[in-house]
């Protein structure tokens, strides 16, 4: 059974692990991973990650296949004002290629609409993150335009591409794929 767990600071060893298994994946497109990463980092992301769950200014969850963490996803701090934020993710590379991301960024874009008041989500992915890009694209968010050299990846700019999804505009459904697009519990 797949569902989303929100993060707890006391999965330091599971997430830890995960994430250093994939480092040579996480680290071409997300800046912090990085090959300084220390298991304290991840001790103090999950601790500030758990107390911002709680006040419901963010919502970073585990992606969970039984007792295996195969992922994660964040809706980022919201910005309040605009109830607008974006959304990041990873997965454990034994995973891709299933629709199960996918998923995941259907359950967390459903959840910030109904459960946290937002108007717009946000997605935006390195121009040549192919995989990542698909994931909105796949959902019908509307792409807006690109971010020049917007993001340091370790040595290197990167652009962004920047897609996003009105709260008025989500069904909830999938737009580019036959068949169903899974979406995942998440666990409160
Ligand atoms: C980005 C990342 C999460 C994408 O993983 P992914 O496996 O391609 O994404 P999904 O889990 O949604 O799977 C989609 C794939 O499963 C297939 N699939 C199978 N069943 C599916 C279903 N029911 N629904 C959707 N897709 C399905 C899709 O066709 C697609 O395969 P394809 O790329 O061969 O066309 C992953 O590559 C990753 O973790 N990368 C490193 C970190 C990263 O880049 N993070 C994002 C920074 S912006």
């Amino acid at each position: 059974m797949t569902e989303l767990r929100p993060a707890k600071a006391g999965e330091v060893d599971i997430w830890f692990e995960a994430i250093v298994r994939n480092m040579d994946r996480l680290r071409q497109w997300l800046p912090w991973a990085n090959l300084e990463f220390q298991r304290d980092d991840i001790g103090r992301y999950l601790a500030e990650r758990e107390k911002d769950n709680a006040e419901r200014i963010a919502l970073t969850a585990g992606i969970w296949c039984g007792e295996e963490l195969c992922g994660a996803i964040g809706l980022h701090r919201i910005d309040q004002q605009n109830r607008s934020t974006s959304i990041g993710y990873w997965l454990e590379s034994s995973r891709e290629g299933q629709g199960l991301m996918t998923g995941a960024v259907r359950t967390m874009v459903t959840e910030g609409f109904q459960n946290f008041g937002l108007h717009r989500i946000e997605i935006r992915c390195a121009t040549g993150n192919q995989k990542s890009c698909a994931i909105p694209r796949r959902l019908g968010f509307v792409e807006e335009g690109i971010l020049r050299e917007a993001e340091r990846l370790g040595d290197r700019w990167v652009d962004l591409r920047v897609f996003s999804m009105l709260e008025g505009d989500w069904d909830g459904t999938s737009t580019g794929l036959p068949g169903d697009c899974k979406s995942f519990p998440l666990r409160t």
